[in-house]
C-alpha cells in the first residue's frame, strides 16, 4: 500500500433505521423506493468518505429485493467502496433486516452503486486508488473490473469489441458448448 492509497474498510459507512409506517406500504412491507434512497444515501457517504470530494450517483445496477421487511424490524445498510477506476467508484451495499422480538437477523439484498467524484465545477475528477486488504475484499476488488465492463456496456459507453473481459467471457463460454448445449 502506498501513501496514495486508502483502504476498503476506511470507506465503511454502517446505517441503521427502524422501519415506520410512514416507510411502508398498505401490507406493512417496507416500499422498495425508500430502502433505495437509504442505500443511495449510504453510498453516497461512503463514496465521499473515500474520496474526500461531492460525489453522485452515476449508476446502479440490478437491485433485487429477497425478501419482504417488516414494519417494526431493524435495517442495517452497510456500504463500502471496493474499487476505484479514475473518477469512478465501485460502492457495494448489503441490507440486512433484524426483528428484534424474535433476535433474527437476515440479508435481504445486495448491489453496487456506481459513483463519480466531483470537482468543483461539476467535472469527473481522479479519486484516490483504493488497496483491499482481505481476501474477500480482493476478489471483489478483481471482479469489480468485469462488473465495469458489463454496465459501460449496458449504457452504451463500452463497445464489446473494445472491452477486455466482456468479449473473451462470451468465447470462452461459447467455446465451452457442449454438443447438447450448442444452438440449433
Ligand atoms: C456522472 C457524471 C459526472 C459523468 O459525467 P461524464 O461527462 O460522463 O464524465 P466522464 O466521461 O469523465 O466519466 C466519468 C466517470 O463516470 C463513469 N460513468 C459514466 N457513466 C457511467 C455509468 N452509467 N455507469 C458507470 N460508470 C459511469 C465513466 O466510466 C468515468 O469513469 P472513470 O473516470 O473512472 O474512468 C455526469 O453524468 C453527471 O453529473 N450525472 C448526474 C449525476 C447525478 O445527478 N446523480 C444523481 C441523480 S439521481
Amino acid at each position: 500500500m502506498n501513501e496514495k492509497q486508502k483502504t476498503i474498510s476506511a470507506s465503511r459507512c454502517v446505517m441503521t433505521e427502524i422501519v415506520l409506517p410512514n416507510d411502508t406500504n398498505g401490507f406493512g412491507n417496507m416500499m422498495g423506493g425508500r430502502l433505495m434512497y437509504l442505500m443511495d444515501k449510504c453510498a453516497a457517504i461512503s463514496a465521499q468518505r473515500h474520496a474526500n470530494r461531492v460525489c453522485v450517483t452515476a449508476s446502479v445496477d440490478t437491485v433485487e429485493f429477497r425478501t419482504p421487511i417488516r414494519e417494526g424490524e431493524i435495517l442495517t445498510i452497510e456500504g463500502c467502496v471496493t474499487r476505484v477506476f479514475r473518477s469512478s467508484m465501485e460502492v457495494q451495499l448489503v441490507v440486512t433486516a433484524e426483528n428484534a422480538l424474535e433476535n433474527t437477523r437476515r440479508v435481504c439484498n445486495k448491489a453496487f452503486f456506481t459513483f463519480v467524484a466531483i470537482d468543483d465545477c461539476g467535472r469527473s475528477t481522479p479519486a484516490p486508488q483504493i488497496y483491499p486488504e482481505t481476501p474477500a475484499e480482493q476478489v471483489l476488488y478483481n471482479s469489480a473490473a468485469k462488473r465495469r465492463e458489463a454496465r459501460l456496456y449496458l449504457s452504451g459507453r463500452l463497445r464489446l469489441e473494445d472491452s477486455t473481459y466482456l468479449l473473451s467471457d462470451l468465447l470462452s463460454a461459447i467455446a465451452s458448448f457442449g454438443v447438447e448445449d450448442a444452438p440449433s
